[in-house]
């Protein structure tokens, strides 16, 4: 296993629409096993390889499903997929959300509430995952990744997006935060 460098949102790797995966090998496998790797490390709940200048369609996700209201006693719930493909979806949620590509800002999204998620696991075997809350919303971000979309493009009006200052406070990027300080640019 190796860490990979994680691109950052001005790279046009991550503005490129992925390639379905045609065959499941070891190199296949090295690469979910690094994207693991590289997720924990950093750490994030979700990578798709577009963000490691892989222009496959592969995400793995380490997100807690966010159906109970006592986060602290979910087990976060591991995916492999390579290929995935929403086939249903239903519902809507609005809330927050991070990118390891977009370090440092949060933005408020709308996506689906659940979603149906068909796909292969790591040795080629297809799956079918039903996901609703964090989870679905993990399975919509890194989907969107092997699109070329980031979550910055479902921002439904600029006062959504927030930076985070050094104590993790969320800054609203579009408003002024005193007479002496300029908007900031949208960082993507
Ligand atoms: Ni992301």
């Amino acid at each position: 296993m190796a860490l990979r460098e994680i691109l950052t949102s001005e790279h046009p790797a991550l503005r490129q629409k992925a390639k379905r995966v045609k065959k499941v090998d070891a190199s296949l496998q090295k690469l979910i096993d690094d994207m693991i790797e590289t997720m924990e490390d950093a750490p994030g709940q979700g990578l798709a390889a577009p963000q490691i200048g892989v222009g496959l369609r592969v995400i793995v996700i380490d997100a807690k499903p966010g159906v109970i209201e006592d986060e602290e006693k979910e087990e976060p719930v591991k995916l492999q997929l390579v290929n995935p493909e929403i086939i249903e979806k239903s519902g809507e949620q609005f809330g927050e959300e991070g990118c390891l590509s977009i370090p440092g800002y949060v933005g408020n999204v709308r996506r689906a509430l659940n979603v149906t998620v068909k796909a292969w696991n790591r040795r080629g075997k297809e799956v079918k995952i039903k996901a609703s809350h964090n989870l679905a919303r993990a399975l919509q971000h890194e989907i969107d990744h092997l699109d070329g979309i980031l979550y910055t493009d479902l921002l439904e009006k600029p006062e959504d997006l927030f930076r985070l200052n050094k104590k993790g406070e969320r800054i609203p990027v579009f408003e002024k935060q005193d007479s002496e300080k300029k908007q900031e640019p949208i960082p993507v």
